[in-house]
């Protein structure tokens, strides 16, 4: 084959390689968010947010209070619905889905890790995990040997009988972490995980979710306030005023 019909060959077979496989192969974004908008009532709180987030790959969010952080959470896990443009949450576009689907996604793909927990003060550790393992359809066999594995994971197994109330701040956001990440989630979203935990005890929850996100190949979204927390992720975006500065 000479130079020219060599060429020729790569271009054909380029160019004859269906368009969506293309995009599948290159395109291995677990959300992405386009000219996003979001008010309420009459005041802006998105005004036009454009990002995209990679399978396994962990951003954290800074801003002021009130810059609209929380909102866009929101609305990547379809609590709240945008007013103009869309979210793709691994392909699926949140707005033309149905309420039964949102919460799918929501309960499937997505985990939420809070700066208060959010645990249900009436389960204890172990319950409090297995409970969302059965929110995302996970069966009852397989669903206790996954809450075991999360729970060892986070080293929280010797303390799975206990209510929260008995356990310390870290304790609650490793017991968090295990629920947040019990389905095998594609992208877990922390809203100031360690906002409420002393500098030490923080430290150590990020180094669990940074070690986490590695082994299951999760993407995080990681709104904080602290510099020092950014450390566990690929990239950092500044929100100011409900528009994202890179
Ligand atoms: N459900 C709501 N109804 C009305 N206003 C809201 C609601 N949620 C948030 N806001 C307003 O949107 C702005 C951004 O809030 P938020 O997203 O919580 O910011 P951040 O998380 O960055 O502190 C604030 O002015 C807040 O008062
Ligand atoms: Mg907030």
């Amino acid at each position: 084959m000479d130079r020219g019909s060599e060429l020729d060959f790569w271009a054909f077979g380029f160019f004859s390689y269906p368009v969506f496989l293309l995009e599948m192969s290159f395109n291995n974004n677990v959300v992405s968010i386009n000219a996003v908008k979001k008010s309420f009532d009459d005041v802006s709180v998105l005004r036009g947010i454009d990002l995209q987030i990679k399978s396994g790959e962990r951003v954290a969010l800074m801003g002021p209070s009130g810059s609209g952080k929380s909102t866009l959470l929101n609305c990547i896990c379809g609590i709240e619905t945008v007013d103009e443009g869309e979210i793709r949450m691994d392909g699926e576009e949140l707005g033309s889905l149905s309420v039964r689907n949102l919460e799918r996604i929501r309960r499937v793909k997505i985990g939420y890790i809070f700066q208060s927990f959010h645990l249900l003060p009436t389960l204890n550790a172990f319950e409090n995990v297995e409970f969302s393992a059965q929110l995302a359809g996970i069966s009852k066999k397989d669903r206790k040997e996954r809450t075991n594995e999360l729970l060892e994971l986070v080293r929280m197994n010797h303390r799975a009988n206990h209510l929260p109330d008995s356990l310390s701040g870290g304790e609650r956001q490793r017991v968090a972490i295990a629920r947040a990440l019990i389905h095998n989630p594609k992208l877990v979203l922390a809203d100031e995980p360690t906002g409420s935990l002393d500098t030490e005890t923080g430290s150590q929850v990020l180094d669990l979710l940074e070690s986490l996100s590695d082994e299951f190949n999760v993407a995080l979204l990681l709104v904080t306030h602290d510099k020092t927390s950014t450390r566990i992720c690929n990239r950092v975006i500044m929100m100011n005023d409900g528009l994202l500065i890179f």
